[in-house]
């Protein structure tokens, strides 16, 4: 058995200190060996007993404690990857300045590997100066510094301070183990459109035309763009999955709604991805009673062609917009997947093609997706059968780079 990846989970005094116990979960289930290193202020919040049961080992809360074996070099040195959630004021500003005066701190101060803080705080000590030059530093220094997200906090207020979801922290933990540089900041400033799932084409108030897609691919480029700064726009066509922290999403449902949206909404944006899987064909007329099955055999049902969306991006771009096309291919006797995802993009004439081979079992309703991407310049990269945000992580190194 290959040794499993080594996590820290710091975690500091806050209320959201009680989500960072599903984080836990979520990596051990997935083969992640984690240790928990709380402040003192968290284990207020969640006791040590919490984190022992859940990470299957003891508990480490004071430099003091097992001196003879230096936990606090220790620790940090031998980890793959250490994570902080939540990340409260105090500890991003004890981070920010080196300083080493508890366990947690000292850790960060001897880990070699990457470093992923999940804010969690008042919006207002997140708009602070002070926060905002602390977290300036950091990410200067290449540690990971997410934004929090927005919605209800510990009292009656909403706004910017909530800890992501601990689903999109555990996917951005296994990117980072995968690759450790995955998360520059290299997308701060920019906009981004990105379209998820399949569409639904009506056949009547209960019936639909509709495909496998899940949105996965889309939210995953989503999750990543927004952890690498961008702000994230996603027109969701049909997605059961919770909403990717950091993006505003759009739900539509048939392929003339996600046009009209997502025309609308790309003519503000520096890239467009069209992840979403879009009928090529919809029922040329949607009953608008149901159809019943008295009445004898059914009437063939007429079809008529969508507009293509991804040719109408295409032709209604702004100077500098990045637009990336996903092809989903089976091989047949003319040509193999890959083929005739070249020769679609040399039809479609988008910036970057990603092509994923799909049939038996692949791509569809699975956390893993692989590929090639194609680059209308020539350039093809491959991506190896991976988590669908290392795929994101590749495709926006590619579009970061074109928007340079
Ligand atoms: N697409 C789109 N509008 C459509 C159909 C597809 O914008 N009505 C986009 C998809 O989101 C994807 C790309 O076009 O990014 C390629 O989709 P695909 O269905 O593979 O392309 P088609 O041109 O429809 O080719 P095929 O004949 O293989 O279906």
């Amino acid at each position: 058995m290959t040794e499993r990846p080594r996590v820290i989970l710091g975690v500091a005094g806050g209320i959201a200190a009680y989500k960072a116990a599903e984080l836990v979960r979520r990596l051990t289930e997935t083969g992640h060996d984690v240790r928990v290193v709380p402040t003192e202020g968290a284990l207020r919040f969640v006791g040590e007993a919490t984190w022992a049961a859940l990470s299957g080992h003891p508990v480490a809360t004071d430099v003091w404690a097992g001196a003879h074996e230096v936990p606090h070099v220790r620790l940090g040195r031998e980890a793959d990857l250490v994570v902080v959630a939540p990340a409260t004021a105090d500890l991003l500003a004890r981070a920010a300045h080196g300083l080493a005066d508890d366990l947690l701190t000292n850790v960060l101060l001897t880990a070699r590997c990457p470093v992923l803080l999940a804010p969690a705080m008042h919006t207002e000590m997140w708009e602070h100066p002070a926060t905002r030059a602390n977290v300036a530093t950091l990410r200067g220094r290449g540690t990971v510094v997410l934004d929090p997200a927005v919605g209800r906090l510990t009292g009656a207020d909403t706004g910017r301070g909530r800890l992501p979801d601990p689903a999109d922290l555990a996917d951005l933990a296994r990117l980072l183990l995968a690759r450790p540089a995955a998360l520059p900041r290299d997308l701060a400033g920019r906009r981004v459109l990105v379209t998820a799932g399949g569409t639904r084409e009506p056949l009547d108030p209960v019936r639909f035309i509709g495909n496998r897609s899940s949105g996965r691919q889309g939210y995953a480029l989503a999750l990543v763009a927004a952890a690498r700064g961008a702000e994230v726009t996603v027109v969701a066509a049909n997605v059961a999955l919770p909403d990717p922290s950091g993006a505003t999403v759009l739900p539509v449902t048939s392929a003339a709604e996600l046009r009209d949206v997502t025309l609308a909404a790309a003519a503000d944006e520096d890239a467009v991805v069209m992840a979403a899987a879009v009928a090529d064909f919809r029922p040329a007329l949607a009953e608008s009673v149901k159809i019943k099955k008295s009445g004898g055999a059914p009437a063939p049902v007429e079809l008529v062609a969508t507009a293509d969306v991804l040719s109408d991006l295409l032709a209604a771009r702004r100077p500098g917009q990045v637009v990336v096309g996903f092809a989903a291919e089976t091989g047949d006797a003319e040509a193999d997947w890959l083929e005739h995802g070249r020769r679609k993009l040399a039809r479609k004439g988008a910036d970057l093609l990603v092509v994923n081979p799909v049939g038996d079992g692949l791509a569809f309703e699975v956390p893993d997706n692989g590929g090639v991407v194609l680059a209308a310049d020539g350039g093809e990269v491959e991506v190896p059968t991976g988590p669908k945000t290392a795929l994101a992580a590749t495709v926006w190194d590619l579009v970061a780079a074109r928007l340079r």
